[in-house]
């Protein structure tokens, strides 16, 4: 989604700006922008629609210039053009800015402002907070005066950075529930709405709190609370300048990921195992903080939350702790109920999802314990959770999650050991078996990246499939989801996954010659019915494809192709039946001539509701 940079030192800004928009691209945008003070200190704004290369372009020829700010939009209000992109001008070219978030009460606001003459040109809520810092300064005459009165009348959620034309070599920060980060090396200073912008540059950032502001000078920063009053703000390192984001021989970012998948597996159970046991305690977490926890609540959106499905009957059944799974942006509209002692685990890679964070609020404010499960070290996230796990699954470039994915997963089922353990509804000899079974998870995942030939040639038969569904019972249902959304978001064929028995109560209507259906069978309690399933599917012509991890008579029947998974312990299966789904979307995408890092629409970390 949005991303903000800004930079301020004795370089040539712009090339500085580019490349952080650059590590940005990531997160998905539609067009993008930026805004330097000239060699007349005067305010000049570039703007395109379309990727940064375009803008790039533009730029190109811009030699001067050592201030300034950048913007890569995801549409929210108006459309992906020109336009509507940032950095949005006040009329008098005297003010510049660049906002991540939404303003919810900009229609109001726009109407104040149109009283006082102030015209509009674009469909934005930036815009319109724009003309309103101007009219603050104006009226007030400081900047300070502007960005803390403004946060009086705007409804909504901002992390903005604004040049103002009278201080040609300071920048201002303000935020509100959107991460900012301002960074510092030597004379220059930096700021992001991601410190994975900045990284290549300094690894030493502050990140401001909701309604603080900061004045950025070169290599200078001071902050202030909203009554303008100065705070002292602690400097954080961060371990994140040797990310690799490096495509390599890859073809995408995807795929390459995808492959990265059992080195991470292999160095999450290093990281996190000690003697033939789970141990966290290089992260503060030990099991004598919730021992007394009687309900737990996962909470996460997109694949996250699918990582909650699979975890649930694992919790539910060795740690034997009651486990419900939320929908982040569900979960914080409903007032549910929960009890005093639960804990409430948000799951994210980004550690930046809104309706995630706020749900975190939300249990910190009912007094729960909160744990994160995250990927990018120093999001928001990571600093309102009581306690935090990381899954160290380096920097995910691609939109569509899979190395963070199983790596969630993974720690899932390592949190969920240690409660067992620590409870004694497992014994030291079972934990030992069940960590020499996950710590042979990521030699089985080498065996299937290995052994693509097969998912190979089906996506080059299939990939013109109109729809596809999923069906699968309890965990294969759970895994089933994500290997369906992984292929609609980046093949854009219609997908959706069914619990296997409700197929017959409406969705078989939908099943024609030639629909494929993907089934998948790991759990032995249910593989029968769910086969029984296939062949009805499959008697009314469909083709059914069956991920399993055996091959054998019954399965023949029901299924025209079979994909062989390795065995493991049914209730890790999703680990490695995921993995077959993430390359049959890659391969039917690759097929489609799909832009697969980039899907349209999507973004890859959602910082607004
Ligand atoms: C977006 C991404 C998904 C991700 C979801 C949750 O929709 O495209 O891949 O699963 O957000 O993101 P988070 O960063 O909280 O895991």
């Amino acid at each position: 989604m949005c991303g903000i940079v800004g930079y301020n030192g004795n370089r040539l800004v712009v090339p500085i700006l580019v490349q952080s928009l650059k590590k940005l691209e990531y997160r998905g945008y539609d067009s993008a922008g930026l805004a330097v003070f000239n060699e007349k200190k005067k305010i000049e704004i570039k703007k395109s629609s379309g990727r940064i290369s375009a803008l790039e372009e533009k730029v190109k020829e811009i030699k001067y210039g050592n201030c300034g700010i950048g913007h890569t939009r995801w549409a929210t209000h108006g459309e992906p053009t020109e336009v509507n992109a940032h950095p949005h001008f006040s009329d008098d070219k005297s003010v510049a800015v660049v906002h991540n978030g939404i303003i919810e009460n900009f229609s109001e606001l726009k109407t104040k402002l149109e009283k006082n003459g102030y015209k509009f040109y674009s469909q934005t809520d930036t815009e319109v907070l724009t003309k309103l810092i101007h009219y603050y300064w104006k009226k007030y005459g400081k900047p300070m005066d502007a960005l803390a009165r403004i946060q009086l009348r705007a409804i909504g959620s901002y992390a903005i950075c604004v040049m103002f034309n009278t201080e040609p070599d300071v920048l201002y920060c303000v935020k509100k529930d959107n991460p900012m980060v301002i960074g510092i090396n030597g004379k220059e200073s930096f700021v992001a709405s991601d410190a994975s912008a900045i990284a290549q540059y300094t690894n030493c950032v502050y990140y401001l709190d909701n309604h603080e502001m900061a004045r950025v000078r070169k290599g200078e920063i001071e902050f202030y609370t909203i009554d303008q009053e100065p705070i002292k703000k602690q400097i954080k390192v961060l371990d994140i300048t040797n990310q690799n984001s490096d495509k390599g021989d890859y073809a995408h970012y995807m795929l390459k990921e995808i492959y990265e998948q059992p080195t991470i597996q292999k160095q999450l159970i290093n990281e996190y195992t000690k003697n033939n046991s789970v141990n966290f305690s290089k992260l503060g977490i030990e099991f004598s903080e919730y021992s007394e926890i009687e309900e737990i609540h996962i909470i996460g959106c997109g694949s996250a939350y699918h990582v909650g499905l699979c975890a649930k009957p694992v919790i539910e059944s060795v740690a034997k702790i009651k486990t419900q799974v939320h929908i982040a942006s569900e979960f914080r509209y409903q007032a549910p109920i929960v009890s005093k002692n639960s804990l409430v685990i948000a799951i994210s890679q980004s550690g930046e999802t809104a309706d995630t964070i706020a749900c975190v609020e939300y249990a910190k404010e009912n007094g729960l314990k909160t744990l994160g499960v995250v990927n990018c070290i120093g999001s928001t996230m990571t600093q309102k959770v009581d306690k935090c796990i990381y899954t160290n699954a380096g920097q995910e470039i691609a939109v569509a999650t899979t190395k963070a994915y199983t790596a969630q997963l993974l720690i899932m089922y390592l949190f969920t050991i240690m409660l067992a353990k620590g409870k004694g509804t497992i014994t030291a000899q079972t934990e030992k078996n069940e960590l020499i079974e996950l710590s042979q998870i990521s030699q089985k995942m080498k065996i299937e990246l290995e052994n693509v030939e097969q998912l190979k040639h089906f996506a080059s038969l299939k990939y013109n499939q109109k729809e596809v569904f999923f069906l699968g019972r309890g965990i294969d249902y759970a895994s089933g989801e994500e290997g369906s959304l992984k292929l609609k978001e980046i093949s854009y064929i219609h997908s959706e996954c069914f619990a296997a028995g409700e197929m017959k109560h409406g969705t078989i209507s939908l099943v024609q010659p030639d629909t494929l259906i993907i089934g998948i069978t790991t759990q032995k309690n249910t593989t029968a019915k769910t086969l029984g399933n296939l062949i009805e599917v499959k008697s009314r012509g469909a083709c059914v494809v069956c991920i399993s991890d055996v091959i054998d008579e019954q399965i023949k029947k029901a299924s025209n192709y079979i994909i062989l998974i390795p065995k493991t312990n049914e209730k890790y299966s999703p680990l490695l039946s995921v993995i077959p789904m993430q390359l049959l979307a890659y391969y039917i995408a690759l097929n489609k001539g799909e832009d697969i890092d980039k899907p349209r629409n999507l973004a890859k970390s959602v910082t607004v509701e």
